[in-house]
């Protein structure tokens, strides 16, 4: 499918032949042929999402300043070294920061982007795209999709990145993520924003929204540890303990008429009929002629075998009917055998093989497939892909199937209001997730104790909110990084979000709040500013210091004027040399002389590399180190 909308944006046909003036004119050799390539891959692709799109805007974007990082102690909570981070300012110029300080590293992306409801909800190039911006929706999706390829690359090898959205804009953002991820789709969520109808009018009352999912190759959900008491051996299994599982499988006997037959207990003769709409799961020998063909064992010799299990029943309760009048009847009086559970008849009189049924003894149960224990090669339940509300009562299709998956929950859209009135006093933020839902997906997707969570579309910091409640829980060390903008425009120009509402949310949090508990945490307040191109000598020591130790460690200190600042361990010692003097050279040596590895960045390279000269040092320039890190060009 193609989704087009409006008309191309750049690049109209021009009539004239040069030498009118061009709009490439300005353009170097190199940003021409920068360009002409990223028209040339676009070409190349023949199906998914168009949209139109600045490309020189693009490419700018992508290639011209470095963004530093401002650390404000004072909006920071804890004494530091802080381990999480809250980061002011543009996405798109924090996320290019922690390309260059964290790629590969992050476990979760949990994002909950603008719907792009034209009420100015996203900030675009500086400005807020509102509905009279007659581009709104390609402007939209290249605002995310900017994003997009520069938070795929933070992912770890197991990382995934979870999108929350509104069914109207599902598809298009899943067409978008097929293109940042192509092939790396895993599924959606389904979960209920609200009990009572939506007041929004039309033919649908809209209350549910998505979670998309998107992930590295190595990526698990969590799931549910199996649970081994519905493994057990009543009939001593020479292959030990198993689990009964569904015979069954959702095709009726019209759609499957192969694989709707009757089984017979060979130990007890009894007989068990086929449910007319869920015929079974394997292939019958008496129906298929070359079974070398089939992909699984046919059910005869699944039975053979003694994998498959008829469940005890007394002889009083086996069923029988002399003629086709008796058993006629017996169906008219809704008697005969039913589905256990869910005592669906399944004898019905249209049924054309009831003749087979007369003079043979019924038994009741239902016969299942043993899951083997040993045979397991996951000790983990999937999860459902459908997110329950907190008192929800799942409906099991099958009986038994309570322990085979995984149902996460989450409280409605208006715990996150409630969330928020409760901390901060006020309704200080419109639409804000409920905490539950969150919590349930970072239980989900970081498991591990010290995974990193990121969240840059945070707004009231929300998916901070659900890590430090999950640390909580499981007694974790897992980190986040928010990034958040202030949403300040020209009519508010002191409006800011990140500040007073998502740092002062998560400060109540640590802090603790009404009769809430303090969470243990902290985080540092750091602030987005750009450097403009060519203008790399510019950085402060204080940027630096904060760089270099997101680049190499799990936590940031403030900068204090020294001769030179270390942090990290004897395992890797991270230095950095403001400014260079010949008096600190004695000092440098007894610091990095006992580590396994070092790594002094500083401004004087050469000059230091002459005077500390250890295999197991290595010397680093600033500020082209970090300029190429970032991917500018030298
Ligand atoms: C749907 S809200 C996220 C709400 C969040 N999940 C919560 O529970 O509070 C989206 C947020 O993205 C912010 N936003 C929009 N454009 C942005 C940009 N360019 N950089 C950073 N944040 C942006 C909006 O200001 C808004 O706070």
């Amino acid at each position: 499918m193609i989704v087009r909308s409006e008309s191309l944006k750049v690049g109209r046909p021009c009539k004239c032949i040069s030498p009118v003036p061009s709009r490439y004119d300005h353009l170097s050799q190199e940003e021409l042929i920068r360009l002409l390539e990223a028209r040339d891959r676009r070409d190349a692709t023949r199906f998914g999402l168009v949209w139109e799109a600045n490309e020189i805007e693009r490419d700018r974007a992508i290639n011209s300043d470095f963004v530093a990082l401002d650390l404000l102690p004072e909006l920071s909570v804890g004494p530091g070294p802080w381990r999480n981070l809250i980061i002011e300012g543009d996405n798109f110029d924090a996320l290019r920061h922690l390309r260059m300080t964290y790629a590969g590293e992050v476990k979760c992306i949990l994002i909950d982007p603008p719907y792009n409801t034209g009420k100015k909800d996203f900030v675009y190039n500086d400005r807020f795209v509102d509905e009279n911006d007659s581009w709104r929706f390609s402007t939209w999706i290249e605002f995310l999709y900017q994003r997009l390829i520069i938070a795929r690359d933070l992912l770890r090898e197991d990382g995934v990145m979870l999108l929350c959205i509104n069914d109207e804009n599902r598809a298009k953002l899943e067409l978008l993520l097929d293109k940042v991820m192509p092939g790396r789709r895993i599924g959606s969520f389904v979960w209920r924003t609200k009990d009572s109808a939506n007041d929004a009018g039309g033919n649908m009352s809209q209350v549910h929204e998505h979670v998309l999912v998107y992930a590295n190759p190595r990526f698990q959900f969590a799931g549910k540890a199996l649970s081994l008491d519905d493994y057990r051996n009543p009939d001593d299994d020479p292959l030990g303990d198993w689990t009964p599982q569904p015979l069954t499988k959702a095709e009726t006997r019209l759609s499957r008429p192969n694989t709707y037959y009757p089984i017979q207990d060979p130990a007890t003769g009894y007989w068990y009929p086929c449910d007319p709409n869920a015929v079974w799961r394997y292939a019958t020998e008496t129906r298929v002629e070359d079974t070398s063909q089939l992909r699984s064992d046919t059910i005869e010799e699944l039975i053979r075998k003694k994998e498959i299990y008829f469940p005890a029943c007394k002889p009083s309760e086996v069923m029988r009917w002399d003629t086709l009048e008796d058993l006629r009847k017996a169906i008219r009086a809704g008697k005969g055998p039913r589905l256990p559970k869910k005592k669906t008849p399944l004898f019905r009189e249209d049924l054309p093989d009831l003749e087979f049924w007369v003079g043979k003894p019924i038994a009741p149960g239902r016969p299942s497939r043993k899951d083997y224990l040993k045979r397991k090669t996951k000790m983990v339940a999937p999860l459902s892909s459908w997110i329950a509300g907190k008192n929800e009562e799942v409906d099991y299709v099958f009986d038994d199937m309570e322990n085979a998956f995984e149902v996460i929950r989450s409280e409605r859209g208006g715990e996150g209001t409630d969330t928020i009135n409760a901390i901060l006093g006020n309704k200080a933020f419109n639409f804000p997730k409920p905490p539950s839902l969150m919590r349930a997906l970072v239980t989900q997707a970081a498991p591990g104790p010290d995974d990193l969570v990121v969240d840059f579309f945070a707004g009231s910091g929300t998916t901070g909110h659900a890590v430090l409640q999950r640390n909580a829980e499981d007694k974790g060390r897992r980190r986040f990084i928010l990034v958040s903008s202030t949403e300040a425009t020209p009519a508010e120009p002191d409006k800011n979000i990140c500040r007073d509402v998502c740092a002062r949310r998560m400060s109540r949090v640590i802090e603790g709040y009404g009769d809430t508990p303090a969470l243990p945490g902290d985080f540092a307040y750091l602030r987005c500013r750009r450097i403009k191109p060519g203008r790399m000598l510019d950085i402060e020591h204080a940027q630096v210091w904060t760089s270099l130790q997101m680049l190499h460690l799990d936590s940031l200190a403030a900068y204090a004027d020294a001769p030179f600042l270390t942090a990290g361990d004897e395992s890797q010692l991270v230095v950095y040399v403001p400014r260079y003097t010949p008096d600190c050279l004695a000092a440098l040596k007894r610091a990095v002389k006992p580590c396994l590895s070092a790594v002094i960045y500083s401004w004087h390279p050469e000059s230091i590399r002459q005077k500390v000269r250890y295999t197991h040092v290595e010397h680093a320039a600033i500020p082209e180190s970090l300029a190429l890190r970032f991917g500018l060009r030298a």
